[in-house]
């Protein structure tokens, strides 16, 4: 299939610094961080399963290396040395993947944190993904979360996102142009330079 230039693509890079958060492309060496975030019983309940043999996990993230339609990333601590025990170190968090470009609208997900990340961590990843989106050119977005993950659908309803549907115990949502950039002024304080990033990739 040959692919529109005219529409955007989704980019990998390799790391995306926002305010307190890098967040830095996954590889084969995450692959043990990201399987036990898979299947930690507190965060697990709402996501699609995964294998259960960390073998699979590392062979997943080497065909993702090779997989120019999505980009994935390490959720990390900026390193911070406003908070001694951080100083010097990027503590991983989580995990948040961009896939799916469709016309003007990105999908994103593979959202995941730790039960005890940081408060902020939350809302800096999310508004952090959508102004890498919008910088690749996406207006909008589409995505899914598990009926019952009802923290996520309010979170999600928070930013502007409406529900356009639902499916095998998926709601679809979609976030149009004007709330993304509502939702990114209304939550400035969490972001307010804005973010930089390492140069595209692909
Ligand atoms: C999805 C996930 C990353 C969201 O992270 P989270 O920390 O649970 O997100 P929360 O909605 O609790 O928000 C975190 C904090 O930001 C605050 N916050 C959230 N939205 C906010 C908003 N719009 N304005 C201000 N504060 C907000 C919350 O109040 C919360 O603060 P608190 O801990 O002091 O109450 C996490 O729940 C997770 O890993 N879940 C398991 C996997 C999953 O279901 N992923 C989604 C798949 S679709």
């Amino acid at each position: 299939m040959t692919q529109d230039l005219s529409l955007p693509a989704v980019k990998k890079t390799a790391w995306i610094d926002g305010h307190r958060l890098r967040l830095r492309q996954a590889n084969v060496a995450d692959a043990s961080f990201i399987f036990n975030l898979r299947h930690h019983p507190l965060r697990n309940q709402h996501m699609s399963a995964t294998s259960t043999r960390p073998e699979d996990q590392s062979q997943w993230l080497a065909r993702y290396a090779l997989d120019n339609s999505q980009a994935y990333f390490v959720v990390e601590t900026k390193e911070n040395t406003e908070h001694p025990p951080l100083a010097g170190y990027r503590q991983p968090l989580g995990t948040v993947r961009l896939y799916d470009a469709r016309e003007h609208s990105f999908c994103w997900g593979s959202w995941m944190l730790l039960p005890d990340a940081p408060p902020f961590a939350a809302i800096e990843s999310a508004l952090i993904v959508y102004r890498y989106a919008l910088g690749l050119g996406f207006r909008s977005a589409h995505f899914e979360v598990q009926q019952g993950n009802l923290a996520v659908c309010r979170f999600h309803e928070n930013f502007g996102a409406v529900r356009v549907g639902e499916d095998a115990g998926q709601i679809h949502y979609t976030l149009d142009h004007e709330r993304m950039l509502e939702s990114l002024h209304r939550y400035r304080r969490f972001l307010p330079a804005g973010i930089k990033h390492a140069p595209l990739i692909n």
